[in-house]
């Protein structure tokens, strides 16, 4: 290592909590080693005189784009403010689409209403279903295609979000890590989260509070509890939760 020039000062006040440099120095990282390893492919795939192992070389370039796109949308939020949860799953699974779906022909169905969350829930509902969604495409599927479907509703103080797939479970299923990341993610919203895995397709659902959150827009519950332009029915196995 050689290194002179610049000389850079710090005066020792950090005022930011541990584990949140922590997460920015892990997204730094992996933020360069996409543009590390998209610029290695991009350069071989320019010094290539083979049309083919260009093309492959882009094709590679092109993806590791996207999976960088989908690193950002779950990024931690910078900023303690609102932020509407159907843009948000919007972004994430346009990007989710581009990396892990369209090739596998795998179709990915969006039905939201808006809903105002703050930006560390909103986050924390992106990575549950982020996860939800890449286990349907990896296990649902056996490597053909499929319907993958998000929908995120409100019933008064409560917002529910449903991911569900047309594919079907192995016989034997061993919890990974995923499911028990998706359970603390559940948890630290103050929420709960139901799943049933069958043959002829699975569904998550996942209920929390969305009470306190700045919702501006909040519709008057008719009786019941549905609001209009519901997007989602309640199953019958719906995780009861009380509002906050
Ligand atoms: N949508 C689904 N369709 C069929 N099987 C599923 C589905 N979601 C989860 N599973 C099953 O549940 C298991 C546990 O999922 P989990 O996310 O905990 O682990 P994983 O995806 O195998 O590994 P990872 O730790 O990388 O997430 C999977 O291995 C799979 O067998
Ligand atoms: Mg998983």
């Amino acid at each position: 290592l050689h290194q002179e020039g610049i000389m850079t000062e710090f005066d020792g006040q950090c005022t930011e909590p541990q584990e949140q440099i922590l997460l920015h120095e892990l997204n730094h990282r992996v933020n360069n080693e996409f543009a590390a390893a998209i610029s290695v492919v991009s350069l071989a795939a320019g010094r290539s005189g083979n049309s083919e192992v260009k093309a492959a070389l882009s094709g590679v370039s092109e993806l590791l784009h996207r999976y960088a796109d989908v690193h950002r949308a779950l990024q931690m939020p910078e900023h303690d403010t609102v932020l509407d949860a159907e843009t948000y799953l919007r972004q994430l699974c346009l990007s989710i689409s581009g990396s892990y779906l369209d090739h596998r022909k795998i179709k990915l169905v969006l039905a939201t209403e808006p809903l105002r969350l703050q930006a560390d829930r909103c986050w924390r509902l992106g990575m549950i279903v982020y996860e939800l969604i890449l286990n349907a495409a990896r296990h649902a599927f056996s490597g053909g295609a499929g319907e993958i479907r998000v929908e995120l509703s409100r019933a008064g103080a409560i917002a529910q979000c449903r991911v569900t797939d047309d594919g079907s479970v192995a016989p034997t299923v061993a919890p990974g890590r995923g499911l028990k990341i998706i359970d603390e993610l559940s948890k630290s919203l103050g929420g709960r989260f139901v799943q049933k895995l069958g043959p002829r397709g699975s569904r998550s659902i996942l209920a929390f509070s969305c009470a306190n959150e700045a919702n501006v827009t909040s519709r008057i519950p008719r009786q019941g509890g549905q609001t209009p332009g519901h997007a989602a029915q309640a199953f019958d196995d719906s995780p009861a939760i009380a509002p906050c």
